[in-house]
């Protein structure tokens, strides 16, 4: 375990926003971290790990942990299933790939997601249909202040649409080191209610998707309308989408018939954010290096040089229009480091 100083994170977060850790250890094992939280000399961490989901607006002085420990393991199986403890530092995505090539199914439709396993639970990732949670059995995390470890089952997760216990109560508390997920060997669900799917299927001509079918038509869709992180610095989503009740629905579905929406439940409406700022005129701006995104409005981009401050006022005027126009609140759905 190395302590490195004055580390450039441009390369440890998607949006690339180049910001310094004054002090920052790579975690490859469960006892590097027990080491790392007992320096006394910094009692505040910083938890960094795939860097998918967070925009960091000023250099960080509390001790980066950078969580890149790795492996997978089967811990059960039947004819029917399987599950799987995957540590906190596998890629998301090469995990998706590994599953398919070995026939397992349910991660399908969140291929392509960026990102590491362990941060999957704290905003319960999902896309096209299916959640974290639709295949999650539990996780192990280890308490900042105390070491312990502690598993948590799904009931104790709290998950909400991008949402958790480790986004509210257990914020900053936790550090999770492994996932623990249950995939089908046989009797695949296959999900593909969802528009977007459905269409890529039709256009390749198949009927009966195979699970790496469903993958493959994620991949194209992701492809077709979300940036390579690697080619344009982002965050993915950067806001939800909204929740509204049914008085305010009736009212926005008058003035707005042919917006997009989704019943969730008997007296909420989800309204893609994407829209909203597509209406309000955002959608391919720039604003020097800070922009929101030419094939999705939900994206905000670093055309290069963005600072995290500058995309991060970009991201409130977007707020503020939105409320101007449609009397909707929208809120981020990455973690801003102020
Ligand atoms: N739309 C627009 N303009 C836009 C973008 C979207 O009019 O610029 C409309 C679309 O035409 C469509 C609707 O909004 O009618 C929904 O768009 P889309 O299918 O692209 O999904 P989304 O609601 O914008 C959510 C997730 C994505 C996930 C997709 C597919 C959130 C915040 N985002 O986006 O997740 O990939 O559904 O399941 O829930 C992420 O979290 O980083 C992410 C990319």
């Amino acid at each position: 375990m190395k302590i490195q100083q004055n580390i450039s994170l441009k390369d440890y977060n998607t949006f690339g926003i180049d910001a310094k850790a004054n002090f920052f250890i790579e975690i490859s094992s469960i006892d590097d971290l027990d080491q790392a939280l007992q320096l006394k000399d910094h009692p505040e961490i910083f938890v960094l790990s795939g860097g998918s989901n967070m925009l960091i607006t000023k250099d960080i002085e509390a001790l980066v942990l950078y969580i890149n420990i790795k492996g997978i393991e089967v811990l059960a199986q039947d004819e029917d299933t399987i599950t799987l403890k995957v540590m906190a530092g596998e890629n998301w995505h090469q995990l998706v790939l590994w599953t398919l090539e070995k026939g397992y199914g349910g991660l399908e439709n969140m291929s392509l997601i960026p990102g590491n396993t362990g941060t999957a639970p704290i905003q319960n990732i999902g896309a096209y249909g299916v959640e974290l949670q639709d295949v999650f059995v539990g996780c192990e995390a280890i308490k900042i202040d105390d070491r312990t470890t502690r598993s948590f089952n799904k009931e104790d997760c709290q998950f909400g649409y991008r949402d958790s216990y480790f986004k509210n109560e257990g914020r900053g508390k936790y550090i999770i080191v492994s996932v623990t997920i249950e995939l089908t060997k046989r009797n695949h669900r296959i999900h593909m209610a969802y528009g977007a799917i459905e269409t890529e299927l039709v256009k390749k001509k198949i009927d009966k998707p195979s699970i790496i079918d469903i993958s493959n038509a994620v991949i194209s869709i992701r492809k077709s309308k979300l940036p390579d992180p690697a080619k344009l610095g982002n965050s993915g989503s950067f806001f939800k989408n909204p929740v509204i009740s049914q008085s305010k629905f009736d009212t926005f579905a008058k003035d707005y018939p042919d917006a997009p929406f989704y019943k969730v439940s008997s007296d909420a409406y989800k309204i893609p954010a994407g829209w909203l700022i597509e209406q309000c005129g955002f959608k391919g701006k720039r604003f020097g290096d800070a922009g929101v995104h030419k094939h999705q409005a939900l994206v905000l981009v670093n055309h290069g040089k963005a600072t995290g401050t500058e995309i991060l006022k970009l991201a409130e005027q977007i707020i503020e229009r939105v409320r101007k126009n449609f009397s909707i609140t929208i809120h981020p759905e990455v973690n801003i480091i102020k």
